[in-house]
């Protein structure tokens, strides 16, 4: 069953249905979208198990990257939460947020406006130093939301040609 983790001016936060998947897919179908996340477009078997692996976060770390969708058109419009963070520096349980939108609903402020709304979640269960959000420094919409959020630099992570933006919470 799909629940509501948070309701915003202008969005649901709920966790993922199945019939998200489809969706996705057009998300991650835009070259600039994935630029970033790996390059590679999300084929239909790549968005559902990014719908299952979501959904495995959520059920282990009590918090996960939740569906976004537009309360007033019903779409889906991208997704924003926490993940374990993928930097082997970070020990131990250290999470991550981020956030992915649609191309066409770049520059409305709903990256933010997500992030604001998710933020106390994981509050509730870590403590402010255990919550990081990272980019690649190239990444500048990405770093932005975080500048947004109230966020500060706290350093990067240079792994061969990999190299991250790290912010915390002041
Ligand atoms: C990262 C990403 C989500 C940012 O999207 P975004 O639209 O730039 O971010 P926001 O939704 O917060 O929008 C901010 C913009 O909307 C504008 N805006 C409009 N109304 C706003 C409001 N009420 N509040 C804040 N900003 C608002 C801001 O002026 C800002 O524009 P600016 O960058 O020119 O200052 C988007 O670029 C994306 O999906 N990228 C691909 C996936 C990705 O790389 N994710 C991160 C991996 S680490």
């Amino acid at each position: 069953v799909v629940e509501t983790v948070a309701l915003t001016d202008r969005l649901v936060v709920r966790t993922w249905a199945d019939e998200d998947a489809a969706a996705l897919v057009v998300i991650g179908s835009d070259p600039e979208v994935v630029r970033y996340l790996g390059g590679v477009p999300w084929s239909p078997a790549d968005a559902r198990s990014m719908i299952e692996r979501y959904r495995e976060i959520g059920d282990s770390l009590g918090v996960t990257s939740w569906a976004l969708e537009d309360r007033r058109r019903g779409s889906l419009v991208g997704h924003c939460g926490f993940a374990r963070t993928n930097a082997p520096c970070f020990r131990p349980e250290i999470v991550e947020i981020g956030w992915t939108l649609d191309r066409r609903r770049w520059g409305e402020g709903l990256a933010t406006e997500a992030a604001k709304a998710v933020m106390p979640r994981a509050l509730q269960l870590f403590e402010p130093w255990r919550i990081v959000s990272k980019c690649q420094v190239e990444n500048i919409a990405s770093e932005r939301v975080m500048q947004r959020l109230g966020l500060r630099r706290a350093g990067t992570i240079r792994r061969a040609a990999d190299n991250n933006v790290v912010y915390r919470l002041p």
